[in-house]
């Protein structure tokens, strides 16, 4: 560890947010993270979340395999108040990402609900032994690929209009890729109520209506240039298929609904989603404009959701905003220093909440500040900036994080992410993904399988 590491101690990475990024504190005690939240009818025993993770390791059919169960369950037994599933394919035409992704259908349902009922009960155990009441909360998150869909292991992008600049970086143009018609967005709807009723059967507590990282639904909201019933100047119009969807999935199922929303794009002027349009020239990033996320929240709260997860960004274009990273091969180089990201996510939660102090917040984009980022959770809670803080990446390293945190007040520097972004590269080859860094035997067949492409 070199002296000028910002991660020597906590004095050292508070004297960086100091010259970088003024948004981001650090508490010293962190118990007020292993305090209650209620949201709903729902009650998470402590504000630590575990954040959706895919890791292509669904069996063929889309249900879950040994390795899957084994996350599971170590998030389970790790002590996390809320684990949020990952991403789960809907069972419609071709809406998934990849060929190993979580499907929910009558063929994989009862394999997921024995993961669930395992999950609840070792939650239960673990929570119990760290001297708190209940068990997580467990959601489901269901997703329509949208522009990262594949028919047939073939990329076939199902997208909700055409988005020039954003289009090329994904090969998107001439006959790949076609925009969904007005019909085949209300088929689809049907089918997230379907996918929400299994979901409930399985054992949830509540399902996501995914609208994040540029999938389908977080497309739609910024879909301008779309015509019709779910597109064009009109916030009503462009809210609309989401907002509509919550509402069919309550009025059949009567169940908790969550969303995963983005509630800013990062893309280039006239697109994006919570986006000012103004460009700062240094970084050429676009501002953020907090009205139609905000506007969006309350709707959702009207609608009788009490909780909602923000993220940011485009994991497969402005990457550094949704999982801020000092270099990570095959992506591109942040135009921002990794804390500005990581203050970005804060910041905007903060904005957020300020303006519906009844929503229930799930902040992302903790990772990358190592093991102080319980610090900064514990300074958010605190000063009421997020009610639970989510971890992805950590939890990829470190799944028993939480349980190290509430048992001994830090989690120790040899268990964290490194932020080198290697299970990133492994999910996005088709591979089994997960921490490369904390278990470089298990992945280093497949390091060397994508070392050689
Ligand atoms: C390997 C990997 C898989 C991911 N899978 C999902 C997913 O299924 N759904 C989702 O909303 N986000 C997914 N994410 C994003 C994370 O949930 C999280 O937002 C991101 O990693 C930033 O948080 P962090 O800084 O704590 O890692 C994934 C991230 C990684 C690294
Ligand atoms: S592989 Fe790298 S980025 Fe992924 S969890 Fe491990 S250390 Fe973090």
């Amino acid at each position: 560890m070199s002296r000028n590491d910002p991660f020597s101690s906590l004095d050292s990475i508070r004297s960086l947010a100091r010259e970088k990024s003024p948004g981001i504190g650090f508490a010293e005690d962190i118990s007020i993270l292993k305090t209650p939240v209620q949201a709903g009818e729902l009650t998470f025993p402590n504000r630590v979340a575990i954040q959706p993770l895919e890791a292509a390791d669904a069996d063929a059919e889309g249900a879950p395999t040994e390795y899957t169960r084994r996350r599971y369950i170590d998030y389970a037994e790790g002590g996390a108040g809320l684990i949020w599933f990952e991403a789960c394919s809907l069972d419609f035409p071709e809406a998934r990402s990849h060929g190993s992704m979580m499907v929910i259908s009558r063929k994989t349902l009862k394999p997921l609900k024995r993961v669930v009922d395992e999950v609840k009960e070792r939650s239960r155990s673990c929570m119990s032994e760290l001297g708190l009441e209940g068990r997580a909360a467990l959601v489901l998150q269901l997703s329509h690929a949208g522009r990262y869909r594949v028919e047939k292991s073939r990329r076939s992008p199902a997208i909700a209009y055409r988005f020039p600049g954003v289009d090329d970086a994904f090969g998107i143009g001439g006959d790949v890729g076609r925009v969904l018609s007005d019909a085949e967005l209300e088929e689809l709807m049907e089918a997230f109520v379907e996918a929400s009723s299994m979901a409930y059967e399985a054992g949830f507590d509540a399902v996501d209506v995914k609208a994040c990282h540029g999938y389908l639904l977080n497309d739609l909201l910024s879909g301008y240039t779309r015509e019709g019933e779910y597109g064009g100047s009109s916030f009503e119009n462009r809210a609309r298929f989401l907002l509509d969807t919550i509402k069919a999935i309550k009025k059949e199922t009567g169940g908790t609904v969550t969303s995963r929303l983005n509630a800013y794009d990062g893309y280039p002027p006239p697109y994006g989603f919570g986006c000012s349009g103004e460009v700062d020239e240094e970084t050429g990033l676009t501002g953020f404009d907090p009205s139609e996320p905000t506007r969006l929240i309350h709707e959702l709260g009207r609608l009788g959701v009490d909780f909602v997860n923000i993220s940011l960004g485009n994991p497969y274009y402005s990457q550094y905003l949704t999982r801020p990273y000092d270099k990570m091969r095959g992506s591109r180089d942040s135009p921002i220093h990794p804390m500005k990201g990581v203050e970005k996510h804060f910041n905007i939660v903060e904005t957020l909440k300020r303006s519906a102090p009844g929503m229930t917040f799930v902040g992302s984009g903790y990772s990358w500040l190592r093991q102080y980022g319980t610090n900064a959770a514990s300074y958010n809670v605190e000063r009421g900036r997020v009610d639970i803080a989510g971890w992805g990446r950590l939890a990829i390293a470190a799944p028993g994080f939480p349980r190290y945190m509430f048992e001994t007040g830090a989690i120790p520097p040899s268990k964290i992410c490194v932020a080198c972004g290697n299970c990133t590269r492994l999910l996005r080859a088709g591979l089994r993904s997960g921490c490369v860094a904390q278990n470089p035997d298990e992945f280093n067949q497949s390091m060397k399988k994508l070392d050689e492409k």
